[in-house]
């Protein structure tokens, strides 16, 4: 019997074995959960669309469009990794300050849902682009709203912002859009924030995004075709924090459907989560190299570190440094408790993924696992930093393994410059 972490219904350690470590191991059924739980508090009044940049890894991108979501991409290559996982392109919708005008290109020529556009300039160039290829494009602003949301992680709105239009600018924004001739204005889209776990918060700025809405409905005489509400669903990932109630999520969002104006009639609503869905799917799984004592501080060093996961060390826009939840996946069953701090293998300090952690002691070669790692994970991260191999990660699905990135080498191709 084995007291090491078991994840999908297979040992880590099994998993460590075959694959080698850092591993990053991302379970389909979380997904699934996670999925069916948002939907549930949802009901049938809004729509799913999968933040790709979340984990934009062809299979997780799969798993989700298998489980009927659309996709909000940021770049031509999620475009065509969304494409490539079976999402058909009219539930596509395409975000993002500085969209490239080969990127619009491209997706226009492919077919796609909804451009959201985020400023005069893109407006300007999406319509020469729409007029060129002689095509119709369908559009929503974003818009960035003039309150942020309080109590979400990384603000996006409420101030100056490189993020959509500001609120103010709505009706200029509009007839802008409508002197292009082939932009189609469809509708408006709001992010206000990442990492918000309070459903209350969340609501209130969907209620936002709603009468944003109705202005619109205002200024062109008709109902948008849809309204998206943006990500930014939360999980837990520091003691103190608890999960998202969705029973609440779902009460107020009955009010806030219950009290949509008329002239909304048959308005679209959607969400674009990324973290929710596939936050708490993954496990990173780095190995113990060395154990050593400094100046009475335990230090265990492993053999992943912040070249592969930004965010555990908490340099990837937390304002407190604080500790993923993370365990010693080789001793599940030790109720002992030692304080360490974590490192990775870098040569820089910020490699640090837990302070003071209360960990059952570790001894190398064990596994250290952090939690929650599924969402902003490796492709959140420096993976160039101090040129080391890429980790494997591997997709594991009712006790069954598949690896859907295999692990880099040592030695990286590069182009050789001539000798002058
Ligand atoms: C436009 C947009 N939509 C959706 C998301 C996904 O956010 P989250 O993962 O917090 O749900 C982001 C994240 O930055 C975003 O910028």
């Amino acid at each position: 019997m084995t007291d090491g972490l078991v994840w999908g219904g297979l040992p880590i350690a099994q998993l460590a074995r075959d694959y080698g470590t850092p591993l990053y191991v991302y379970d389909v059924s979380a997904i699934g959960s996670q999925l069916a739980a948002l939907r549930d508090a949802l009901c049938d009044h809004v729509e799913i669309y999968y933040s790709v940049k979340a984990n934009p890894n062809p299979s997780v991108v799969r798993v989700c469009v298998d489980n009927g979501v659309g996709c909000e991409i940021a770049s031509a290559a999620e475009y065509e990794r969304a494409r490539a996982a079976g999402c058909a392109p009219h539930r596509i919708v395409f975000a993002g300050p500085g969209k490239g005008e080969n990127e619009l290109a491209h997706v226009i020529e492919r077919g796609i849902g909804q451009i959201h556009v985020e400023s005069d300039d893109e407006i300007a160039t999406l319509g020469a682009i729409a007029r060129r290829s002689c095509r119709d494009v369908d559009v929503a602003i974003r818009v960035n709203p003039r309150s942020a949301a309080a109590g979400g992680a990384m603000q996006m709105g409420g101030r100056p912002a490189a993020f959509g239009i500001d609120e103010e600018r709505l009706a200029e924004a509009v007839s802008l859009v409508d002197a292009q001739g082939r932009l189609v204005l469809r509708g408006l889209h709001q992010f206000a924030g990442t990492q918000i776990l309070d459903a209350r918060v969340l609501v209130a700025q969907w209620r936002h995004a709603v009468s944003l809405g109705e202005q619109l409905a205002a200024l062109t005489g008709t109902a948008p075709h849809s309204i998206d509400l943006g990500g930014g669903l939360g999980i837990p990932y520091f003691a103190d924090e608890r999960p998202l109630d969705l029973a609440i999520l779902r009460t107020e969002l009955r009010g806030l459907v219950a009290s949509m104006p008329p002239a909304l009639a048959g308005s679209r609503l959607l969400v674009e989560p990324g973290r929710f869905l596939v936050g708490p799917c993954g496990v990173y799984v780095t190995r113990v190299r060395a154990v050593k004592i400094s100046r009475g501080t335990k230090f265990v060093i492993v053999d992943g570190g912040m070249h592969h996961h930004l965010a555990a060390s908490g340099n990837l826009g937390q304002v407190l440094k604080r500790d993923y939840p993370l365990v010693n996946a080789s001793r599940m069953g030790d109720d002992r408790r030692e304080r360490v701090t974590v490192v990775g293998c870098l040569c820089t300090p910020l490699d640090t993924l837990a302070r003071n952690a209360e960990l059952a002691p570790l001894r190398p070669g064990d596994l250290v696992a952090i939690m929650q790692s599924g969402a902003y994970g490796l492709t959140a991260s420096p993976t160039g930093f101090l040129s080391h191999p890429m980790p494997a990660e591997v997709l594991v699905d009712r006790g069954k393994a598949r690896p859907i990135r295999a692990r880099g080498t040592f030695e990286t191709p590069l182009v050789a410059l001539p000798v002058s």
